[in-house]
This record gives C-alpha cells, structure tokens and sequence, in this order.
C-alpha cells in the first residue's frame, strides 16, 4: 500500500471565467471535506488565481498554468513566479505539452522553471509524456528518459521532493483516448526507476507521480488503484464542480 499523498489536480487551460471559478468554489466548499492523503489543486487562468486564492477554502490549493524562469523585468506578458508566490499560489504547472508544442518550451526552458519555481516555494507539476508516433516506435522510454535527465539538472535530492510529476503521453490529451490502467502503471513504473537511478531508491518512492490524459470520473478509480499512480491532472473533467466532486470523492476511497 503506498502511503503517498493522492493529489486530483484540474487544468482549466484557457476556460472558465469569474462567475465559474465562483461558483465551483462554492460548491466545492459545500460539498468536500478532504483530510488525510487526498489533496484538491485547481490551476485556473492566470487572472483568475487571485480571486480564486481569496474565496478557496482549506481543502483547494491553487496552481498557475505556467510562469517565467526569472522573478521580474521586461518580458511583456509573461508571469512572475515571485507574484505567484505573493499570491497565495501554491503549485504551478511546468512544461505542459500543449506549451511545449505551441510555445517552444524546451527541457532547457522546462528546467530553468522548475529551479525557480523550486526557489520561490511553488509546488511544480513538472509535465512530460510522448506522441503517439514515439509511442508505436517504442521510443516512449528514450523519450521519458531525456525529458527527466534534462528536466531535472543541477536539481539536488533535497528539492527533487518538492516537486511533482505529471505523466501525460500527448496521444490521451483531450482525446477521450486514456492510457490504460497497466500502460499508464507500467510507464510511471520506468519514470519511477528513473528517478531511482537519479536520485536513490528511497527518495523515488516519495516522489508524487500523476498520470494525465482524458481522465474522468469513469476511469479515475482504476487509475488509483495502480501500485504507481498517485493521483491525476485532469483538463476537460475539472471543468464542473460536479465532475471533480465526484473524482475527490473516488480518490478518498483508495487504500
Ligand atoms: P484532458 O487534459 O484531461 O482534457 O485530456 C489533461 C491535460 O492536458 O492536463
């Protein structure tokens, strides 16, 4: 039995605007009660955060979508991870595949992040996963592997525990296409001794791993029960308070 956290964390990409995020907070606030292992993030829009910071209560913890590798200057647009910090915000995403393709992230620019975010106290949820093409060609392993070894330089043992990892392969990404249970077990499973191999046995076991991609009410509990999966980013299935109830309430049923 795995004595790690379970973390269901929503993306909300670019949707949901004041009066949603309210009202899903509300609702949430109603309705949960979590203690104990599962733990509830929502990474809402970037204007949003402070709002949805101010009208969380304890069971939320709030995460931005993404953030700039520097605390300040002249990068119109971008996002501060010192203000984040400022915020309230707890957790950010880092190397989402969608930035990566559409924004030119890199695993240079993915592990300048994931040190800063690390030095202002942010939680990231460090994003990797292959295409379907690395996928038919066996090359998911290969392609895993490089995205940690160069997502995680000069990362030392002491902070690698302060981040999370959300194992994404881009082919089950709003595609209603989940991994299955033992793909997804079996690929965070080589993730896991990979991050054995960097950093030691006993801090791979520690380490919060996720798995993303079309993940809903329907699947999450078989996901769960996995030996390594410890939990979800979910996008499409966050989006309504009643979908990501019903996933906190899957989550607080696991062993
Ligand atoms: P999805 O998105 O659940 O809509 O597939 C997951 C993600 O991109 O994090």
């Amino acid at each position: 039995m795995s004595k790690r956290n379970i973390i269901i964390a929503g993306n909300w990409k670019m949707n949901n605007g004041i009066n949603e995020a309210k009202e899903f907070v509300l609702n949430l606030t109603e309705a949960v009660s979590l203690s104990g292992r599962v733990k509830a993030i929502i990474c809402p829009q970037a204007p949003l955060l402070h709002t949805m910071v101010k009208y969380k209560n304890k069971n939320l913890l709030i995460g931005a979508q993404n953030m700039h590798y520097l605390d300040h200057g002249a990068y119109t647009g971008e996002i501060s991870p010192a203000l984040l910090s400022e915020l309230g915000v707890t957790h950010v995403i880092i190397g989402h595949s969608e930035r990566r393709q559409y924004y030119n992230e890199t695993n240079q620019s993915v592990n300048l992040k994931l040190k800063t975010a690390l030095d202002f106290h942010l939680t990231p949820i460090f994003c990797l996963g292959e295409n379907l093409d690395q996928r038919e060609r066996q090359e998911t392993n290969a392609h895993l592997t490089t995205q940690l070894d160069e997502g995680l330089q000069g990362i030392a043992k002491d902070d690698v525990l302060n981040l999370q990892i959300a194992y994404e392969p881009i082919w089950a990404i709003g595609t209603g296409k989940t991994a299955t249970n033992e793909l997804a077990n079996e690929t965070i499973s080589f993730i896991r001794q990979h991050l054995a191999a960097l950093y030691g046995k006993e801090i791979s076991e520690k380490i919060i791993i996720l798995y993303g991609g079309s993940v809903s009410p329907k699947n999450l509990e078989g996901l769960l029960q996995q030996s390594d999966i410890d939990g979800a980013l979910v996008g499409g299935a966050s989006l309504t308070s009643d979908s990501f109830i019903k996933m906190l309430e899957i989550a607080k049923t696991i062993k």
